[in-house]
């Protein structure tokens, strides 16, 4: 059984912080922010919206959209490192939320690669028949742990949601490849700071590995797909740094207009990044039925993630 996309959903915080906000509140320029990183904007949640508020709001757009009612759910993933509370999950309370009386409910904790490890892990129940509709939440409210003091970290984030309901598709279509990848040697550079709960990075370091896995884990799974880099139509990497974001591109010897670019408008918003850019480019109608969608994520852990999934029923 093939394990495809079936539906999406997104949610994103009403209040826009702009760069030229944040001049008023550091030491930062709009200028160094965009040059540095491409971000121009991003979404923050109010004190009383949390991260399961907008994985359920995600949730709920997804499974109207691939025309399921909730009671279809046999299994909700939640990729998340801002839940309120160790449990319940995020996975448990909107379970109960959508009123998805008949799904098994998780939480999943790959920091910035955790929707491309959700998917993944929700295709495996596919790809076996244990299950036939899994919803993979990449939810995230990193402004509740950014530490505002810090100008190297407090411009980068921003808060969202984003959703796929996943489920059996045609011999043709669906995940085709994946690679996951670890290495916890890295996680001094990224992490939450026992202290004060806040997050810490190494800025120069996370960009240096960002770099290099990105591109060898894209080509790495796109040989494992038994395609050429011109077969693909889409690469929608990890929202962090545009300069990341361009150096796959050009590993991976696509043109602009083949990558999916949000972060100007999101910032990093961490599990979501990836969710909200697929979702984003779904919604605006630059997924066409039988494309070839490259995703691929680092993060906290460190992590990586890369999937090609050939879009459509
Ligand atoms: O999903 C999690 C993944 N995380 C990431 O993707 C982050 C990866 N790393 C990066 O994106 C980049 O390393 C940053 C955007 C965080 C920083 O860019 P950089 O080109 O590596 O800058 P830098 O850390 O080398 O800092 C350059 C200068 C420093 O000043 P000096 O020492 O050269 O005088 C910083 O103090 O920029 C200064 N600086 C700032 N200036 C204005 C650092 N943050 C700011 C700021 N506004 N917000």
């Amino acid at each position: 059984m093939n394990a495809g996309i079936l539906g999406v959903g997104k949610y994103t915080p009403e209040r826009i912080l702009t760069n030229f906000d944040l001049e008023k509140m550091m030491d930062t320029s709009d200028e160094w922010i965009k040059t540095r990183t491409g971000i121009e904007e991003r979404r923050i949640a109010r004190d009383d919206e949390y991260t399961h508020d907008m994985a359920y709001e995600a949730a709920k757009e997804a499974i109207e959209n691939a025309g399921l009612t909730p009671e279809d759910i046999d299994l909700i993933i939640v990729a998340t490192v801002t839940q309120e509370a160790n449990f319940p999950s995020v996975g448990n309370i909107i379970q109960d939320r959508l009123g998805a009386k008949h799904a098994a409910a998780m939480d999943l904790e790959a920091a910035c690669s955790g929707f491309t490890y959700g998917i993944v892990t929700g295709a495996q129940f596919i790809q076996t028949g244990a299950y036939k509709h899994v919803v993979v939440v990449g939810a995230d409210k990193l402004s509740k742990i950014t530490d505002w003091d810090d100008r190297s970290t407090a411009v980068l984030f921003g808060d969202g949601a984003g959703a796929v309901v996943m489920g059996p598709v045609s011999e043709d279509k669906g995940l085709l490849s994946f690679v996951l990848g670890s290495d916890g040697s890295g996680g001094k550079y990224l992490n939450l700071k026992e202290e004060n709960d806040k997050l810490y990075m190494n800025g120069r370091e996370v960009f240096r590995f960002a770099v290099r896995k990105m591109g060898d884990a894209s080509l790495e799974v796109l040989e494992k797909a038994g395609l050429q880099k011109e077969d693909l139509d889409l690469l929608i990497p990890h929202q962090a740094n545009i300069r990341i974001m361009e150096a796959s591109r050009e590993r991976l010897g696509l043109p602009e207009e083949k990558m999916i670019k949000t972060v100007q408008k999101y910032g990093n918003t961490s599990a979501s990044s990836i969710a909200l850019a697929l979702v984003d480019a779904v919604q605006e109608g630059r997924v066409k039925d039988g494309d070839n969608l490259l995703l691929v994520g680092f993060g906290g852990g460190l992590t990586w993630g890369a999937l090609v999934i050939r879009f459509g029923k």
